[in-house]
């Protein structure tokens, strides 16, 4: 078969290579939370196959979206310990967005807008197109939008803020955040919290003298959640990631006063 003019095919759209995690036949499976809505967050996509030429890659631990449960109840835990201001005036940062799951579920709350900060720049580009669905769809009820940058690069925005991490990345970038903070907030107006589901590097907060801890525990997932991610965990070709009904978690308070930086 030829085609018109008999040359190369040059208008035929390629479809675009999905990342490893994302095809059926890595296993790949779609979470409720997108069968009821009909955006694109499912997936696991390991560490290692999210590089994209930059010095915090190898800290990436995976792309995972958060089991909208614990989201929630998370929010609730934080709404319980008495932010010093109205939900209207903070920011909700998530560092390590993906493709924007926990930035819709919290645009579903009254925040003053939400902000993702990305490092993949295709997880970036779905996450975009997740949130002009929902816009288009009237649930957000806040502002959202998604910065495709290294979280360690990027400086909250002025006002509070509530920091949000699914266990994006290794110590090395928490620790590059944490230092970035205390050089930069003293003096700093507005509370800054931090939401940490699936807490593996909690002992770095616990040893920043900037922040204390509101909250530690177990936070249960929804039995559909957990039927779901048992599920999409068990399909995994080479089984590297392990699932349970819960999620350790943890919530901090930046109050200042570091000391561990001062010179
Ligand atoms: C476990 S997923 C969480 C996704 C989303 N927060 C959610 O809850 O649905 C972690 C995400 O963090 C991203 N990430 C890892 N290191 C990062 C960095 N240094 N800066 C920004 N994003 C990063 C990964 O690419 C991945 O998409």
């Amino acid at each position: 078969m030829s085609t018109k003019g008999g040359g190369k095919t040059g208008s035929a759209k390629k479809t675009p290579r999905l990342l490893p995690g994302l095809a059926v036949k890595d296993g790949f499976m779609r979470h409720p939370f997108d069968l009821e809505f009909g955006v694109r967050t499912s997936g696991l996509i390991a560490g290692r196959n999210l590089k994209c030429g930059r010095r915090a890659d190898r800290h990436n631990t995976a792309y995972f979206g958060v089991a909208p449960s614990v989201f929630r109840e998370m929010i609730v835990r934080w709404r319980r310990s008495k932010p010093a201001a109205p939900i209207d005036q903070f920011t909700f940062v998530d560092l390590g967005a993906g493709m924007g799951r926990a930035l819709l579920l919290a645009a579903e709350f009254p925040f003053r807008a939400v902000l993702g900060v990305e490092l993949n720049p295709t997880l970036a580009r779905i996450g975009r197109r997740n949130m002009a669905l929902w816009r288009a769809a009237g649930r957000a009820r806040s502002p959202i939008h998604m910065i495709c940058r290294d979280a360690a690069e990027f400086q909250l925005p002025p006002g509070p803020c509530v920091v949000f991490l699914f266990n994006p990345f290794g110590a090395p970038v928490l620790r590059r955040i944490l230092t970035a903070w205390a050089r930069s907030l003293a003096g700093r107006e507005g509370q800054i919290d931090i939401l940490y589901v699936n807490n593996e590097q909690q002992r770095e907060l616990e040893r920043e003298p900037g922040l204390i801890r509101l909250f530690a525990g177990e936070v249960r997932r929804s039995r559909a959640d957990a039927i779901a991610d048992h599920r999409i965990l068990a399909n995994q070709p080479d089984g590297e990631y392990a699932v349970t009904n819960w999620e350790d978690c943890s919530i901090h308070r930046w109050v200042g006063k570091s000391t561990r930086f001062s010179a």
